[in-house]
Formats: C-alpha cells, structure tokens, sequence
C-alpha cells in the first residue's frame, strides 16, 4: 500500500508509514488510492473479524501477505461493536465494548500489533497526546509488550478522574505525564518532539495517536458493521445518516475512507462541542480556529483539529478520481452542526426517556443526527465512550445510579502514577532522554 506526506508529497509503504507515525515537515501521511470493494452486499453479510479482514486484506495484502493482514486483525479485533435502538429512526454504533471501553480500542489494539509485527528486536518509545480515551487505550493495547515505552501527555485536570486512573495506574512499561496546559498544548509538545531528528532517531518514537494512519485503517471496519446491522431493520433501501462525534477528526476520517470504499452511507455529521472550527468553516470557507473551550464532552475539546487535513486531502483526491460530482464539501455529503452544553443535557434526558442511557460525547452525537435528519431518513450515531466513564455526569443529569464495571472498578482504587509536567519542550525532551 502507498501512501504520500500531506506536505512534501513523498511516497512510503505502510510499514514506514506506522513507523514514522508523523511525516517530515509535520505531514500526515494520507492513501494515495482508496480500495473499492465491488461485492458490498455480500461483505455485509459476513461476520464481523471476517469481513474486517478482506477490507483490510484490500489495503494491505499486496504489502504484507494475506495471512499476516488476517492474524493482525484477529489479534486486534478481540470483541465487537453494536448497533442499538435508541429511538425509532435513530440507531447507537456502540464501540465501547473492549477493553478500555471506548471507541479507540479497535485503532490502538490494531496499531499495537501491527508495531509489534514490524518493531522485531528494535526497542521502541511511543509518545502520544490524549485528550481522554486514547490514552487508556494506547495503554491497554501496548501493555506488557517488550522493547516498547509508553509515554502519555495529558492535560492535567481536563480529563474525566475515571478516564485518568484508567491508564496512570499500569506502571511496568506504561509512563504517563500529566501537563499544564490543554490538549492542544500537549498535541504541540508530541508534534515538537517528532521534528527532533536526535530524539526521533535515539529513541525510535513513534506516535500511538489518531496521527497513525494505522489506527484510522482499523477504524473504518466498525462503520462496515454499523451499517450491516442496520440492513436488518431497513434492508437496502435506506442509507444510513451517521453522526460522528468529533474532537480531532480521526473517526470522522476513518468514515469517509468506508464510504469512498463504496459503503452505502447518505452523508455524515459532523458534530462538535463548543470548539466548532470545522462547522464555521464548512459555512463560511474560513479556517479560524478559536482559543480552545472547556466543555464536559472534554475528549471533544480540540480546537484545531490534524485529521481535518486528511479530510481535505480526501475530498481532493475524491473529485479528481470519483465518478460525477459527489464528493464537493457540502451538505450532501457533510453536515457540520455545533452543539451547546444545553442541548447536550437535553440530548442525555431525551434518549434516556427512551430507555437509553448515554454518556456526552455520545449524546452529543445523537443530538446532531436528530437535528440534521429529515423526515423520511434514519440514522446512527456513534456511542463512543461506555456511560460509567463519565458516571459523574450522568448521575447528576439523569439522577440515576451507574454502576462500574469490574475493569473500572479495579482501576478506581489503584494509586496514581503520573508525574506533572510544564507544557515546555525542553522537559520532555530532558525526561525522555532520562
Ligand atoms: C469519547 C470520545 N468521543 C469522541 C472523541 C473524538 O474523536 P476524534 O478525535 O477521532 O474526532 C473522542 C476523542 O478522544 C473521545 O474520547
């Protein structure tokens, strides 16, 4: 598989793509092509590990063999997403069911194996931004694997304290830093540090976040199953509107490669918090991100977005090799819609009316779908996070009691092992050379 540099237009293999994580000059590295599955109809019948590893055997057979694509996805996808009913037009893609409980599980599990497979004796560090779940995923997923160091920046008081004990627990392996600053200072802090050929090349780093191409390939597969399970409500004759939840744009990325990959989705939402760069520019044309807001869907809290370069990339590339007109940059392929901290705890008490209990991000999503659904569509949104990760806040919302699960259970008595860190290159760079 080739891919190319956003910025310098090189061209690598997967394998170095992964590897580097960041391309030269800070670019991301994008596909040159996008496979088209012909047989869609009968993909979506099969099961889901099944079907993830023809789509996955379509980007990455010809550069790595057929059974290492399949023994890769087999290993990451130990679990499944699932498409619930949470109102009569409108459907949950829950992606919280692995083991961190959150969405970023299928793109860090497949990740880590895929570094594991091309590291061989090579020791490793991967240095990574969260801005909430990643980092509990990227944790869980490289956990006790040899030759790799884990290091995790995160913005210190901005995450859930849930969501931190869930991966500043580990130790062995796992190093987690907690910074004085928000998670845009804590993605310059990682980007600063992949321009730092000294340290690139002493240490092997690599980035575990939505930056690894790798991550977003995994990702694609569940919007596959989304919309398999939706087919046995609607059939073929409707498509489905899906309504990502987005902070950093990885997932929202991931949906658009399936579709170009000729999945039968209608168009996408594309719902943010408070931080609404992208819906002010998909109305006015222009790119201005503001001072980045503090919201309780915080994982969402991104006020300039990397992965919305690839989107672009995407579109581009999309109108020069699609056939007809369909991939402009408008409403029939992309809503952009903002939400308010309002109408996302009115979202919460709606579903929950309906018998469905959803944390933020998720009812953030859900009520960008309904805002944006016409009267003869239906929809999914994705449920991104497991409601016990935000426990607080549903609790205070909905004055009902969620319990833990065991895995959180365990973590939320377990001590804290993260250090503070000034949001200054200069003390990363001291503490990863240490
Ligand atoms: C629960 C949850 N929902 C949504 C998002 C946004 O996803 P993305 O950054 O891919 O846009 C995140 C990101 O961390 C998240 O943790």
């Amino acid at each position: 598989m080739k891919l190319y540099n956003s910025k310098t237009k090189e061209q690598v293999s997967f394998v170095q793509a992964v590897k580097d994580g960041l391309g030269k000059e800070r670019g991301l590295y994008c596909p040159s092509y996008i496979p088209i599955l012909t047989n869609i109809d009968e993909l979506l019948e099969m099961p889901f590990v099944m079907r993830s590893q023809k789509i996955m055997r379509s980007w990455l057979e010809e550069e790595l063999g057929g059974a290492k694509v399949d023994e890769l996805v087999r290993k990451a996808f130990s679990f499944m997403p699932q498409l619930v009913r949470a109102t009569p037009r409108m459907f949950a893609l829950e992606l919280y069911h692995g083991p961190s409980l959150a969405f970023k599980d299928f793109g860090a599990r497949f990740m880590a194996q895929c570094l594991a497979l091309f590291a061989g004796k090579d020791k490793i560090t991967i240095l990574t931004a969260t801005s909430g779940d990643t980092g509990a995923a990227v944790a869980d997923a490289f956990y006790g694997l040899n030759n790799i160091r884990v290091v995790i920046l995160y913005p210190k008081n901005k995450i859930s304290p849930l969501q931190e004990k869930l991966f500043c627990t580990l130790g062995k392996n796992i190093h987690t830093l907690a910074v004085d600053g928000d998670f845009d200072a804590c993605q310059n802090l990682v980007k600063t540090a992949f321009q730092d050929e000294e340290l690139k090349k002493k240490l092997k780093l690599n980035s575990a976040n939505s930056i690894n191409i790798s991550r977003l390939m995994a990702q694609v597969c569940y919007y596959f199953e989304g919309v398999a399970r939706f087919r046995e409500f609607y059939g073929k004759k409707v498509q489905p509107v899906v309504s990502v939840p987005c902070g950093n744009f990885g997932n929202l990325t991931a949906g658009f490669y399936a579709k170009a990959m000729s999945l039968p989705i209608k168009r996408f939402v594309a719902a943010t918090n408070a931080n609404d760069t992208v819906p002010r520019y998909l109305k006015t044309n222009m790119w201005e991100p503001h001072k980045t807001v503090a919201t309780m869907t915080n994982a969402m809290d991104v006020s300039e977005p990397s992965n919305w370069e690839r989107i672009m990339e995407h579109f581009k590339k999309m109108q020069v090799h699609a056939i007809g007109n369909n991939w402009q940059m408008n409403e029939a392929n992309i809503q952009g819609i903002s939400i308010t901290e309002e109408q996302t705890v009115a979202a919460m008490k709606a579903l929950h009316k309906q018998g469905y209990v959803a944390e933020p991000h998720t009812a953030l999503a859900s009520c960008g779908l309904s805002k944006c659904l016409k009267a003869d569509e239906a929809g999914i949104f994705l449920s991104t996070a497991h409601p016990a990760k935000f426990k607080e806040k549903i609790e205070e919302v909905l004055g009902i009691q969620i319990f833990l699960p065991e895995k959180l259970l365990k973590a939320s008595e377990k001590k804290l092992l993260s250090e503070d860190m000034p949001a200054d290159f200069d003390a990363l760079r001291k503490y990863l050379l240490s």
